[in-house]
């Protein structure tokens, strides 16, 4: 419990109240404090609604945006309506006038505690299931394969998993499945990304260092390795870690033991490592960028995840899931997807894979204007066109790159006509002037591709 008050007498009141029920107390005096205090994790708060540094609401919000879970309960000397309104606004737990009486202080405490518990299982609840194995949406064989692939890799406790794929496939939430699936899923879960710090920071941000390791070394420190302990260590971008790092890295695989930077003990922490890249490792090994004993070290138990446009059975599945998960989380108007929409992002050749799915239809739900979504509500794709780079001095404004897949350029064509109509809502001369067409080839496309109803509105 975290009591805060500035005066003495109601602290002490408080604690020996609260004590005296069975709750540790900490107590603080002022706003900067209690917000220490309260970092360092508690499971409830009784505050003043005056403090000296900070008023009570301001207070408040900033503990509900720290950790919504912990309940926070106002205490104030003037009891107004409208401040119990603000302060049950802003996600106060309960609201107490003083004087109070302190059996009644109690009671409310253990309510709030209570609720601290099922909120915390809740969370924790929902954690695991968006982080198991069972959130990998998809029934293409690709991801079917995946899925049974990564549960059996969850059995072996510490053996090095390497997962490869391109931007947006899905590598970390494989990771993090592994994880949530293996005996480690109560341990931590550590990341870190290769490529977001320079060589020298990244060595000790994963090894740790000893105090005077280096001059602004100041305290010791231990490292992602360390702080895993008992639990999963997730190198991200693999590929780009130094030549020099690569070496420690496979002495700690191979001895399962390190040293801190500075260091001469031996730290033996019980991890497991799991490795992504997006880059071709057996090509950097012959070009000499990346270490062939590491690259065999890692590629014990390896998966690849496919790119999206390798699996697009896959696309209405995810697309469906994204909406729900959106229309929920945004508290949005919006119901499902329609056919016509599912088959636009179908013929998308999605270069951002899942990623670039997902933030379509997030932007989707949100600017929808029907309950189930529409093309209309789709912002621009048609693979070829999401992908095309500025247009360059000299070359037309609407040059469309070719993906190195190549395409169809019929879909495209009758793709681009039935966007241009729905545009226009059915209006063919507009739909015509978007295309810079004439009516007749606007009208000669519409009976090739039987596009007579596109962009009317029913009845
Ligand atoms: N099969 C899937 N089912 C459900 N969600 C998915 C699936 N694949 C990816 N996602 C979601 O798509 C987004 C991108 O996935 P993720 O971050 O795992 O990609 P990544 O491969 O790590 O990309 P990068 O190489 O850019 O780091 C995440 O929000 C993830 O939850
Ligand atoms: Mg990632």
């Amino acid at each position: 419990m975290l009591v805060v008050d500035d005066e003495e007498l109601i602290r002490w009141a408080l604690r020996a109240a609260l004590e005296g029920a069975g709750h540790r107390v900490v107590c603080a005096a002022d706003g900067a404090e209690a917000l220490a205090r309260f970092e360092e994790g508690v499971d409830a708060v009784l505050l003043d609604y005056r403090l000296p540094d900070v008023d009570g609401l301001t207070l408040l919000a900033r503990m509900r945006e720290l950790d919504p879970v912990v309940p926070v309960t106002l205490l104030t000397a003037f009891s107004s309506v409208e401040r119990a309104v603000d302060a049950m606004r802003l996600g106060a737990f309960d609201f107490l006038a003083k004087p109070f009486d302190l059996d009644h202080v109690v009671a409310v405490t253990a309510k709030a505690l209570e609720t601290t518990s099922l909120r915390r299982e809740v969370r924790a609840m929902r954690a695991r299931q968006l982080s198991s194995i069972d959130a990998i949406v998809g029934e293409s064989p690709a991801i079917v394969a995946l899925k049974r692939q990564l549960a059996k890799f969850a059995r072996s406790a510490s053996a090095t998993i390497l997962i490869t794929g391109e931007t947006g496939t899905g590598k970390d939430l494989a990771a993090r499945a592994v994880h949530a699936a293996s005996a480690r899923a109560d341990g931590p879960f550590q990341n870190i990304t290769c490529s977001a710090l320079p060589e020298s920071l990244l060595e000790s941000e994963l090894f740790g260092h000893e105090k005077g390791a280096f001059t602004d070394a100041r305290t010791q420190k231990r490292g992602l390795l360390e702080l895993a302990d008992r639990g999963t260590v997730f190198l991200d971008e693999i590929g780009e870690l130094a030549l020099p790092l690569q070496a420690k890295l496979l002495r700690f695989l191979e001895e399962r033991t390190f040293r801190r930077v500075g260091g001469l003990t031996e730290v033996r922490p019980d991890v497991r490592v799991v490795a992504a890249t997006h880059r071709d490792l057996a090509r950097m090994v012959e070009e000499g960028t990346f270490r062939e004993d590491l690259f065999y070290r890692l590629g014990v138990l390896s998966v690849h995840i496919p790119p999206l446009r390798e699996r697009a059975g896959d696309v209405p599945l995810l697309a469906r899931a994204f909406v729900a998960h959106f229309a929920r989380d945004l508290g949005a108007n919006v119901v499902g997807i329609g056919d016509a929409a599912l088959d636009a992002l179908a013929r998308h050749g999605w270069p951002g894979n899942v990623r670039e799915l997902r933030n379509v239809i997030e932007r989707a739900v949100l600017l929808a204007e029907h309950p189930v979504i529409e093309p209309s509500d789709l912002p621009p794709l048609g693979g070829a066109l999401a992908a095309s780079p500025p247009p360059s001095h000299g070359e037309p404004a609407t040059r469309v790159a070719l993906p190195p897949e190549g395409l169809s350029l019929v879909a495209v064509e009758e793709d681009l006509v039935r966007q241009a109509l729905e545009r226009a809502r059915g209006n063919r001369t507009r739909a015509a002037r978007l295309l810079g067409m004439n009516r007749d080839q606007i009208r000669y496309r519409i009976e090739k591709f039987g596009l007579h109803d596109v962009g009317r509105s029913p009845g």
